[in-house]
């Protein structure tokens, strides 16, 4: 086992410090909420999280050109829209459980309108704590149907974290996993998807991923790097789709972030490079 020294990566993140991605991707949405026409996703409780001044001032969005800035943001609030409407969905044919994995500061929990859906939310613990103090300050309750699971996907066992979180493996379930696999090693996503596809009753998995980034995602990337989480995760369609069916998924789409952006908001074909994740929502077969 790794001791952590306070500062120093041991686990894609600052040790002992919140998620700063996490904090970013949330001025994002919420900055969204603010700014974009037509709004693509639609959060009540986004400005309120992170507070308006900082919607107004994303660091990661300094010195950006910013059209660049603005499709970036549109790509987080199309996967968030995506999560949110596939949740939707399951919900609508029965399944009672949706597991946020990774969670940052997704508000899907707080805006549940179902009291009989739970919600779980897996998160390294640092970045956990820092969003249960969030919610505090900004008066956002946590409901009963909502409960914390903190797990470092790098070192912590997620089954028992789940287990002990209350969920019922043998029920379909709903999981969401945006902005996290990118950050993680190979073993900790291939062991994720497998235990995401053991789901008794079926599971269904919404999750963003990154092919190899070109020279115009590399400058993002090295603003990731220098906060302490670089990305270390790349796939190509056809290696995640690879990876899919061996963890068991047999329904599987994937969508490239430029096609789905495109699906809800007038993107001009000329003009600075949309970012390169990809969507991908995948089923295995359910026994409900
Ligand atoms: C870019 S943020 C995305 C947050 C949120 N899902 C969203 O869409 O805004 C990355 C998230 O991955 C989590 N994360 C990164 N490495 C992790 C690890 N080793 N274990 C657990 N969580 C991790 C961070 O705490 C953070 O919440």
């Amino acid at each position: 086992m790794i001791t952590p020294r306070p500062g120093r990566t041991v686990t894609g993140m600052q040790v002992g410090q919140p998620s700063r991605t996490a904090m970013a991707t949330a001025q994002a949405r919420a900055y969204h909420q603010l700014a974009d026409e037509p709004r693509i996703f639609t959060d009540p409780l986004a400005v309120r999280l992170v507070g308006e001044d900082a919607a107004r001032d994303n660091p990661f969005d300094k010195g950006v050109d910013p059209e660049l800035a603005r499709r970036r943001r549109l790509f987080l609030a199309t996967r968030s829209r995506f999560a949110d409407d596939t949740v939707a969905e399951a919900v609508a044919d029965g399944a009672r459980q949706v597991v946020v994995l990774g969670a940052g500061m997704d508000t899907a929990a707080y805006r549940n309108p179902h009291q009989d859906v739970r919600f779980f939310e897996v998160d390294h613990p640092d970045t956990q704590a820092w969003k249960r103090n969030r919610l505090s300050e900004a008066g956002i309750e946590v409901p009963d149907s909502m409960t914390f699971a903190p797990v470092d996907f790098h070192r912590d066992n997620l089954a028992d974290a789940l287990a002990q979180a209350g969920l019922d493996r043998t029920r379909s379930a709903v999981y969401v996993w945006l902005g996290v696999v990118v950050y993680l090693e190979h073993d900790a996503i291939a062991e994720t998807l497998r235990y995401i596809a053991g789901q008794g009753g079926g599971a269904i998995v919404v999750f963003d991923y990154s092919y190899p980034p070109d020279a115009g995602q590399q400058e993002r990337g090295k603003r990731v790097a220098a906060v302490g989480e670089p990305w270390v995760s790349f796939f190509t369609e056809e290696q995640m789709r690879s990876e899919l069916e061996s963890a068991g998924f047999t329904d599987i789409e994937d969508h490239s972030g430029i096609a789905l952006v495109r699906s809800y908001a007038d993107i001009p074909a000329t003009g600075p490079a949309l970012p390169g994740p990809h969507l991908v929502r995948a089923r295995t077969a359910s026994d409900d």
